[in-house]
C-alpha cells in the first residue's frame, strides 16, 4: 500500500486516504510512493513468481491496496513477451521482442490501469466514475466498474472505433458521443463531475491508473530474465530500447517509475532502457516538444489520426514523459497513418500478431530508427503492442475473395 502521494511537478504532498485528482497546488499529476525499504526483504522477483497470483496483483506490495484479495480484477497482466521471428522486414533485428498487451481483459493494456483505479475508488467509497476516452480506456473502465458494481459514465469522440463504443455499452456504462476530440470530452466530463459528484478517472488526473500500468515494467524485466535463462535471484535484465505508442503517456510514465522503484528494491542496477515515444504525424505534441527541448508540450492543433489511442492533443503528464525521454537518452518519432497500417499488416503477416494501429506504429518507428542508425541490429528492443487488432477490423480492407462451389477444384 502506498504511503505517500506527491505532485510529480512541484512535489507538494497530499493525503493518501482521500479521494483526489490533480495537485491542489499546481494542477499536475500526483504520484504514489511506497516504503520500499520495509518490503525490500520479502518482495523479491522469486517470491512474486512463486506467489501463485495469476494477475498483475502479484506486485501488490507496490500497488495501492492493503491486500491483493481486495483488488477488483479480471485477470489483467501476465501478458507474453514474444520474440519476433527474423523474417521479411523483421530479418535485420537480432533481438526484437513484442510485449503483447492484447492478451489483457478487454483486449488492451488499459485493463491494468483501470483495475488499479477502480480498486482504489472502491476502497475510498466511490459509487460513480466518469472519464473521457479515445476508446480502449472506456471499455476497460466500463468492465471494471461493472465488476465492482459502480456506475460508469463515458464520453467519447463520435468517430471512436465502434468496438470500443459497443464494449462500453454492453458493460452497462452510460455512453455519450461528442463531436470533437478527447480533450473536448474531458471538459464535459469535468462539468459532469462538478454537477453530479462523479469521480474523474481521466488518465493521470486519477493517481492510480499509472500504478496499474507500471506493472508492465516489472513484468518486462521478469519476462526477459526468463527468456535469457537468468535466475530471478540475479539482478534482472532490461532491454536496451523500449518503443511505446504514446497518447496520454501513462504507460511510459508508469514503466519509468517502475524502473526507479525496482532499482531501490535491488531488483535491477542503474542501467535504463532508452525510451522511445511514438506518435502519429498529425497528432504529435510530445515529439514536437522533444525536438525543441521544451519542458512542457503545447496542445497540437487540428489533431487527426486513425490510431484513436494516439489522438491526444494535450497531456497533463507531458513533462513526465519529456523528462523520461531526456534521462533515458531516448527519442520521439512520428509515423504516418499509412505507415502504421502497413505495420499492422506486417506484424500479422510475419509474426502472427494482429496488432492495434498503435502497435503497428511502434513497429514502423523501430524499422525507421534502424535505417537511420539510431538503433543497432544487435540491441535488445521491446515493442509494446498495446491492444488487439480485432477492435479495428473496420480499418482493414478485405480483398475480393473467391466463392467456392461443391465441385471445387474442378474448373467448371
Ligand atoms: C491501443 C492504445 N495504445 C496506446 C494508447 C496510448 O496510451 P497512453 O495514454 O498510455 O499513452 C492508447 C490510449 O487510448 C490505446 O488505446
Amino acid at each position: 500500500m502506498h504511503v505517500s502521494l506527491n505532485c510529480g511537478l512541484c512535489g507538494v504532498s497530499h493525503p493518501v486516504d482521500r479521494l483526489q485528482n490533480l495537485c491542489s497546488s499546481c494542477g499536475r499529476p500526483l504520484l504514489a510512493g511506497y516504503d520500499l525499504e520495509a518490503v525490500r526483504a520479502q518482495f523479491r522477483p522469486a517470491s512474486v513468481q512463486s506467489s501463485g497470483v495469476r494477475s498483475m496483483w502479484r506486485f501488490a506490495p507496490v500497488m495501492p491496496v492493503d491486500n491483493a484479495r481486495d483488488a477488483v480484477t479480471l485477470g489483467e497482466g501476465l501478458t507474453p513477451l514474444l520474440r519476433a521471428e527474423r523474417r521479411g522486414p523483421f530479418a535485420a533485428f537480432e533481438h526484437l521482442y513484442v510485449k503483447d498487451e492484447s492478451f489483457n481483459p478487454t483486449g488492451s493494456f488499459k485493463a491494468r490501469g483501470m483495475s488499479a483505479a477502480i480498486t482504489r475508488a472502491v476502497a475510498l467509497g466511490v459509487t460513480e466514475v466518469a472519464l473521457p476516452s479515445a476508446g480502449n480506456a472506456a471499455g476497460a473502465a466500463a468492465s471494471y466498474a461493472a465488476k465492482a458494481g459502480l456506475k460508469c459514465h463515458v464520453f467519447m469522440p463520435a468517430d471512436t472505433p465502434p468496438a470500443n463504443i459497443l464494449e462500453s455499452v454492453i458493460a452497462g456504462a452510460d455512453v455519450a458521443l461528442v463531436n470533437g476530440l478527447i480533450s473536448d470530452c474531458g471538459k464535459l466530463i469535468q462539468r459532469g463531475c462538478r454537477e453530479f459528484g462523479w469521480f474523474d478517472l481521466s488518465t493521470l488526473k486519477e493517481p492510480f491508473r499509472v500504478e496499474g500500468k507500471k506493472t508492465m515494467g516489472y513484468e518486462l524485466a521478469m519476462d526477459l530474465a526468463h527468456d535469457q535463462g537468468i535466475s530471478l535471484d540475479e539482478p534482472l535484465p532490461l532491454p536496451d530500447v523500449i518503443f511505446y505508442p504514446t497518447g496520454g503517456g501513462t504507460g511510459l510514465i508508469g514503466m519509468w517509475k517502475a524502473f526507479d522503484e525496482m532499482e531501490r528494491l535491488g531488483w535491477i542496477g542503474s542501467q535504463r532502457p532508452r525510451m522511445v515515444v511514438v506518435q502519429a504525424e498529425h497528432c504529435a505534441p510530445i515529439v514536437r516538444a522533444f525536438q525543441t527541448g521544451a519542458e512542457f508540450a503545447q496542445p497540437f492543433p487540428n489533431a487527426a489520426t486513425i490510431a484513436s489511442g494516439l489522438r491526444v492533443p494535450a497531456a497533463v503528464g507531458d513533462f513526465l514523459m519529456l523528462r523520461a525521454l531526456k534521462e533515458s537518452g531516448g527519442t520521439a518519432i512520428t509515423v504516418t497513418d499509412a505507415e502504421l497500417m502497413e505495420g499492422v499488416n506486417e506484424l500479422a503477416r510475419y509474426q502472427g500478431i494482429y496488432a492495434c494501429p498503435e502497435g503497428g506504429a511502434v513497429w514502423k518507428a523501430a524499422e525507421h530508427l534502424l535505417s537511420t542508425g539510431w538503433l543497432k541490429p544487435h540491441e535488445k528492443i521491446v515493442l509494446f503492442n498495446t491492444g488487439t487488432g480485432h477492435k479495428y477490423n473496420h480499418l482493414v480492407k478485405l480483398p475480393e475473395l473467391p466463392l467456392l462451389h461443391e465441385n471445387w477444384p474442378a474448373t467448371k
